[in-house]
């Protein structure tokens, strides 16, 4: 239902001319609750999960070991909505993490084999990437690229979705579906 809910309307975004609402902003905070926001690509929707990547070096995936709550939040202008899910997040195994690697276009590969080590840390210039890059297009040339240790995949486990339509003449609707049992427990909401 809710995930269901979820891809008509990223669908309908899309069908829309919206060039990519896949991307969505994702909270996660410290052990102790400091939060931190940042956009993330939804990987993939699946039945019960959701999938987003990373590097391991990343604050979020720092902030995700120690802390699994996270909060993802999908603005889709064009249809005046939002969809907010509150949840856990658990990593994929390194055997998922190889398939989705394995799945991605070479010039991705390198890029990521690139940035991946220093994710988040002080460079000079982009030149220090690009130089690193070069050497690595070199080695790998005609060769398929290993998956860096670095590259990881989380899945986004729902508690609740909120589904938000903006009312302009009239109220705004809210439907929350909060999970219980394992089935999802409708209920519309005062805006
Ligand atoms: C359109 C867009 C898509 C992005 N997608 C991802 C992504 O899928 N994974 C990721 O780790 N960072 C992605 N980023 C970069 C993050 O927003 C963020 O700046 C970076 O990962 C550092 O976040 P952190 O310090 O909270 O870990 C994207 C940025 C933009 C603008």
């Amino acid at each position: 239902m809710p995930f269901d809910q979820m891809q008509q309307w990223l669908q309908k975004e899309k069908d829309l001319g919206s060039p990519n609402p896949y991307n969505i902003v994702l909270a996660t905070a410290t052990r102790e609750g400091i939060p931190h926001s940042k956009i993330v690509a939804i990987k993939e929707i699946r039945a019960d999960t959701i999938l987003f990547f990373t590097q391991r070096e990343t604050r979020k995936a720092k902030e995700l070991q120690e802390n699994p709550c996270a909060s993802m939040t999908l603005w889709l202008p064009l249809q005046q909505r939002e969809v907010i899910v509150d949840g856990k997040v658990e990593p994929l195994s390194q055997e998922e993490n190889e398939r989705y690697w394995q799945d991605m276009p070479h010039d991705r590969q390198l890029m990521f084999s690139v940035y991946s080590p220093l994710s988040g840390k002080a460079i000079d210039s982009i030149r220090e990437l690009e130089d690193e890059r070069l050497a690595l297009e070199k080695k790998y040339k005609d060769k398929p690229i290993p998956i860096t240790d670095f590259y990881c995949g989380f899945k986004f486990i729902p508690a609740y979705f909120y589904f938000y339509t903006l009312g302009n003449a009239s109220f705004s609707e809210v439907i929350r579906y909060a999970q219980s049992h394992k089935t999802w427990e409708k209920q519309m909401l005062s805006p």
